[in-house]
């Protein structure tokens, strides 16, 4: 990787992700203020940056543990030396069980985890191994993407698991994707959250459990969770960064968006439009979660300018209504819709303050799927 220590931003070579540390570092404090006000226990999910330096920075800041999705980005976190690791999807299959108890024999493990099916194989790799791993019982408050409901079948996994060698039952844990944004809408789905959460607390303390562990967040509702009851420990990811789809769910101001991506003008051919370098293959093709306008990113220099179109290398921006001219050569700031995906499409990102790169990093745990 060529040096670029000292190099000022605008001089790199782009497309490039650039991270504002003063930006970034204010968000890992908000956090750690916020989470320490209200006792939160906090294990950042690392799939938004996939960097061990970052994932190092959020336990120097009180960080418990982290949290992952993949047994391979488990791997590539244990360089961050977390002293527990929460795999938060249900992980299936011999050789990806071998992989995760080689991790379990290096740090403390634990899954979140929905069938009964899940937790067998994991107490069978666990029991082979000699290994404890801990568990949490996903529930769905809503979303409908993976959990049980709650009531009887949450009972039923959960002394399911309870029965089963080498897992300890840590509690539950849930993701309330559906809260998209803060507006009134997100308010009334937030408050569904907090009375489903309360039930399910007064179910299990009727069936006698007592859950340790209460794990909940995202970032869109993170500044919220101490509206939830019995919530105990918060797993964030997109926070420590933000990016539009975070502005636009109202959960974060332009000034909060720590992530940006760098690309050049390459044409201008057409009127009133200009051709970036960048496009599926730099932005990822995800669109706002919130509103109805199909735009790709802001605009950093030109906020009315619309990014509306991309093909794989090339990004179309409508500037009829910027407001000003670009020339080919130019080159834009763009915060993208998504950036956890974004930042598993780049080799690199570069750490920037006062307008002079200070770090690089390599995205060690990009294309980690397995
Ligand atoms: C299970 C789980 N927990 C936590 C998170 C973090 O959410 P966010 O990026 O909104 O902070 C995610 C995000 O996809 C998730 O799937």
């Amino acid at each position: 990787m060529t040096p670029t220590a000292g190099v000022r931003a605008s001089d790199l070579d782009t497309p490039a992700i650039l991270i504002d540390l003063d930006i970034m570092e204010r968000n890992l404090r908000k956090l750690s203020e916020y989470s320490r006000e209200h006792g939160f226990r906090v294990r950042p999910h690392t799939k938004t940056h996939k960097i061990p330096a970052l994932a190092r920075k959020q336990i120097g800041l009180g960080a418990a543990g982290l949290t992952v999705a993949k047994v391979g980005e488990a791997e590539v976190m244990l360089a961050a030396l977390p002293t527990d690791l929460l795999i938060a999807y249900p992980t299936i299959g011999a050789r990806k069980l071998d992989r995760l108890m080689q991790v379990a024999k290096q740090t403390a493990v634990s899954m979140s985890l929905d069938s009964l099916f899940v937790a067998q194989q994991l107490s069978d790799a666990a029991s082979t191994h000699g290994v404890e791993i801990g568990v949490l019982a996903e529930v769905d408050v809503g979303l409908g993407r993976v959990g049980v409901p709650p009531g009887d079948a949450l009972l039923e996994l959960i002394r399911g698991i309870a029965r089963l060698p080498n897992l300890r039952l840590d509690g539950i844990a849930f993701y309330p994707g559906q809260v998209k944004s803060l507006d009134e809408e997100g308010q009334q789905a937030l408050k569904k959250v907090e009375q489903l959460l309360d039930e399910i607390l007064s179910d299990l303390k009727g069936a006698g459990v007592t859950p340790r562990i209460v794990s909940g967040g995202s970032t869109p509702t993170l500044f919220h969770s101490h509206q939830l009851p019995g919530l105990n420990e918060v797993r964030p990811g997109t926070y420590i960064f933000n990016d539009r789809n975070t502005m636009l769910a109202g959960a974060c101001t332009l000034e909060e968006c720590a992530a940006s991506i760098l690309v050049t003008v390459v044409s201008t051919a057409k009127a009133g439009q200009m051709i970036i370098d960048g496009g599926s293959k730099t932005f990822s093709s995800d669109r706002p979660t919130a509103g109805s306008e199909v735009s790709f990113g802001h605009i950093v220099e030109a906020p009315q300018a619309v990014f509306t179109k991309m093909n794989e290398e090339h990004g179309f921006v409508d500037l009829q209504k910027a407001g000003r001219k670009f020339g080919v050569g130019d080159r834009v700031r763009i915060i993208p819709n998504h950036i956890c995906v974004a930042m598993n499409l780049h080799e690199c990102v570069y750490g920037i303050r006062g307008g002079v790169v200070e770090q690089t990093w390599r995205v060690e745990a990009r294309g980690k799927l397995q």
